[in-house]
């Protein structure tokens, strides 16, 4: 079957806005194609194959960011807390595990949200539902929520430019391994947890210094200097996807320049949809959710569409069933994929199926749930003598208090208004995902 990149526009396809300024949104599409892609092909082709070997046990996957980013908080700030929090996580994990730790931030191009339900009723007034603000306004007024193809060009904009922040960091010295100790986030650093970290990178220390005797020195070893910190989003917004799909002139084939990896979501995963169609087109690393109602054999007609070759680090299966389901739905899922000898990358996403409603009022989701859940799916991999290959979180480096729990994190329903700042779901802050990493690398 043939495909090309607007091949998807013949599907039927789910959770679109509807523009009704079509010459406009045109005029977008033109314009966003003429722009330089975020990435480079190698780049991705790169992912792939650390993917793969995340895929095989050599390394383990952190992917982390935002629900959804939004313009306003759009500052040098939170891109820094992000990047300081991913290494902060990784060292933490290779210190214990030994293994290298693949950094994926949900960044650089996190807009577009699946929605269940498109409209939101508030005091007797039903508006469309906010998309994420590469789509429409979170306001709650009519004018906002009118989807505005002109935000795409904004949402690149602001893409390449976190694109830029993170290359930097990952090039100009943040990311030496001298600078352990900077990571610690400031408002960490007091905190038992922040001590804990502290007493890790004087270990780390000791270690630079032995490899300095030896001659291996941040001055001669890239590796000690540099970092890579991989992008990523849902791929949800088809006509922006869409506009930034380029053939890459060393193997003319098609990849999704927008970032690194895309992922598709659990509510457009079907395979006669749109989405399927424009994901087995690009030749990136790519992720597809796989929440409680995927069937077994869904699942091998799924990875059969998007990874035909059976290619290593190709396919992302992100599981996110809820700490209380996990045990039943996933281990037949996982034979399944096992029997049928498919190479798939397997991560779990404890956030998406542990959302609750707080007594004051707030989504939220409670940090027991989320390490029983991330718990639950190593010991089934164990138990099947498979590879769990990482985690996929919603988090931030900054001091929010969205999610409750955590013994570094005492939040509680009372509390989670102090700083409820997110622009969709609930993230875990930096104590609680730096505290997620020392328990899993305990
Ligand atoms: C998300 O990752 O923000 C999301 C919407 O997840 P899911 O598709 O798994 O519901
Ligand atoms: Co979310």
């Amino acid at each position: 079957m043939s495909w090309s990149p607007n091949s998807w526009r013949n599907f039927p396809i789910k959770q679109q806005p509807t523009y009704q300024d079509q010459e406009t949104l045109k005029a977008v599409e033109e314009e966003l194609s003429s722009y330089p892609p975020l990435i480079f092909a190698g780049e991705a082709r790169d992912l792939k194959e650390q993917l793969a070997q995340a895929g095989r046990g050599e390394a383990f996957i952190i992917q982390g960011g935002d629900c959804a980013e939004s313009f306003s908080a759009f500052n040098a700030d939170t891109i820094k807390n992000l990047f300081k929090l991913l290494l902060q996580m990784s060292v933490v994990m290779t210190y214990s595990s030994g293994k290298p730790v693949v950094k994926i931030g949900r960044v650089a191009g996190q807009f577009a949200k699946p929605r269940s339900s498109d409209f939101e009723e508030l005091d007797g007034i039903k508006l469309p539902s906010y998309r994420g603000d590469i789509i429409n306004g979170i306001a709650f007024d009519e004018t906002a929520r009118i989807p505005d193809p002109k935000r795409m060009l904004k949402a690149y904009n602001q893409s390449a430019a976190t694109m830029n922040l993170l290359r930097a960091f990952s090039r100009g010295g943040l990311a030496d391994l001298n600078e352990v100790h900077r990571w610690n986030l400031d408002f960490i650093k007091d905190h038992p947890l922040g001590k804990k970290y502290e007493t890790l990178s004087c270990q780390i220390d000791k270690a630079m210094t032995f490899l300095g005797a030896a001659g291996i020195t941040s001055n001669n070893t890239l590796q000690l200097r540099q970092t890579t910190v991989y992008t990523s989003h849902e791929a949800l917004l088809l006509n922006y996807e869409e506009a930034l799909t380029r053939t890459d002139s060393i193997t003319e084939e098609w990849y999704n320049c927008s970032a690194h990896m895309l992922w598709i979501g659990d509510r457009t995963r079907e395979l006669t949809g749109a989405h399927i169609e424009y994901f087995r087109g690009i030749k990136n690393p790519i992720g597809c959710k796989v929440g409680p109602s995927m069937q077994p054999n869904e699942l091998i007609n799924l990875i059969e569409a998007l990874n035909p070759e059976n290619e290593e680090g190709r396919l992302n299966l992100i599981v996110r069933m809820g700490a209380n389901n996990i045990s039943n739905l996933y281990p037949p899922l996982l034979r399944a994929v096992k029997d049928a000898g498919k190479h798939v990358v397997w991560t779990i996403d404890p956030m998406h199926g542990n959302v609750e409603k707080s007594s004051t009022g707030f989504k939220t989701r409670d940090f027991d749930n989320i390490l029983s859940e991330v718990k639950q799916f190593m010991d089934i991999h164990e138990a099947e003598g498979t590879i769990a290959a990482g985690i996929h979180l919603e988090m931030t480096g900054d001091n929010v208090t969205e999610c409750t729990g955590s013994a570094s994190s005492p939040i509680t329903a009372d509390t989670l208004g102090d700083k409820y700042h997110t622009q969709c779901d609930p993230r875990l802050n930096a104590n609680q995902a730096l505290e997620l990493a020392f328990m899993l690398s305990s």
